[in-house]
């Protein structure tokens, strides 16, 4: 068996998320001419959100996707190592790197537009040559974006499958509940490959069939050895075993929602890797994620000092 290095590979998708928004024009985006907006902003976005959440927090963290051969991804594979992040980014020389256009309206609404680009490409050639990541990691994550096309589907299939082979447990996040609903059979398979499942209230709902909570919770109580639902403002439901403990969120300011369940998910992994109990990885998830929302942007996260005084205070108040 080799030596457990990492807390978690994180594995999926290079993307930038760019926003534009706050139009003073109500036409937006004139048909072959000029608009102008009042707000804009390019951050890094994509599953590498988790992998430098859980790097801020004090995780051993490595990622695996693949890039436009381009100064994009060379600067998103820059900025990972820049956290602590082990990078294993493979370059396309064919396509560009994914992005995400966020158009933000006036009144809170956002409407997304997503480029794929190089990520569809990741294949399991590429996985074959990251196995030594995955053997050396006590989780593996991955979401449901990164099923949406060949080659990649198939190659997050294998580095699940190679996780399951050396003992990596396996986190999955189902992304959105529309993926679910176009290919149940691939969400469910996910799921009962997985250690960890994290879906948001609506993808639970959908991958159960039932919209009553009580049901929600009973259906998903015997899946996954532990299950988080994320529950927006109201916090999450975890589910070990046969406990079932609900853990409020904090209550903040929330300006832009993108990014929360990322960071929800680098901090439970942290949490679990660490050992926390089970409450405790709850708090520390809310907390992490919760600070997110309160500026636009999927990667603000809280600082240094604030995330060692938080933690501190968790231990402090378990005595
Ligand atoms: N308004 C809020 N106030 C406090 N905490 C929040 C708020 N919104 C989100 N969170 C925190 O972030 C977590 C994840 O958010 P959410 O439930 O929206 O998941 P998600 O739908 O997967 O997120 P995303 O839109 O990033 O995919 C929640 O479980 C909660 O801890
Ligand atoms: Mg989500």
């Amino acid at each position: 068996m080799s030596p457990v290095e990492f807390d978690c590979i994180v594995i999926g998708d290079v993307m930038y998320d760019v926003y534009v928004g706050y139009f003073a024009d109500p036409i937006h985006f004139l048909k072959g001419g000029t608009s102008y907006c009042n707000f804009a902003k390019i951050d890094f976005g994509g599953t590498g959100n988790v992998a430098s959440g859980l790097a801020l927090l004090g995780g051993k963290t490595a990622f695996i996707g693949k890039a436009g051969n381009d100064c994009w991804g060379r600067l998103y594979e820059e900025n990972l190592k820049t956290k602590g992040v082990t990078t294993r980014i493979f370059y396309e020389d064919k396509l560009f790197t994914g992005l995400t256009l966020i158009r933000l309206e006036g009144d809170g609404e956002r409407s997304f537009c997503v480029f794929r680009g190089a990520n569809d490409t990741l294949s399991e050639h590429d996985v074959g040559k990251s196995i030594y990541l995955i053997r050396r990691s006590k989780y593996l994550y991955f979401s449901g974006y990164s099923f949406a096309n060949e080659p990649q589907r198939t190659a997050i299939l294998k580095a699940a499958k190679t996780a399951k082979e050396h003992k990596t447990k396996i986190v999955f996040d189902p992304g959105a509940h529309n993926l679910i609903r176009s290919e149940p059979w691939l969400f469910a398979k996910a799921l009962d490959l997985c250690d960890v499942f994290l879906p948001n209230l609506d993808e639970a709902s959908e991958i159960t069939n039932t919209t009553n909570e009580d049901d929600i919770i009973s259906a998903l109580k015997n899946r996954a050895p532990l299950t988080a639902i994320k529950c927006g403002k109201d916090g999450c439901i975890l589910m070990r075993k046969k406990r079932v403990v609900r853990v409020p969120s904090f209550n903040v300011k929330c300006v832009d929602s993108t990014g929360a369940g990322d960071a929800f998910a680098s901090a439970l992994i942290f949490g679990l890797a660490n050992n926390f109990p089970l409450r405790n990885v709850g708090q520390l998830a809310n907390w992490f994620a919760s600070q997110v929302t309160t500026r636009i942007g999927a990667r603000n996260f809280p600082s240094k000092r604030d995330i060692r005084s938080f933690i501190k205070e968790l231990k402090n108040a378990e005595k």
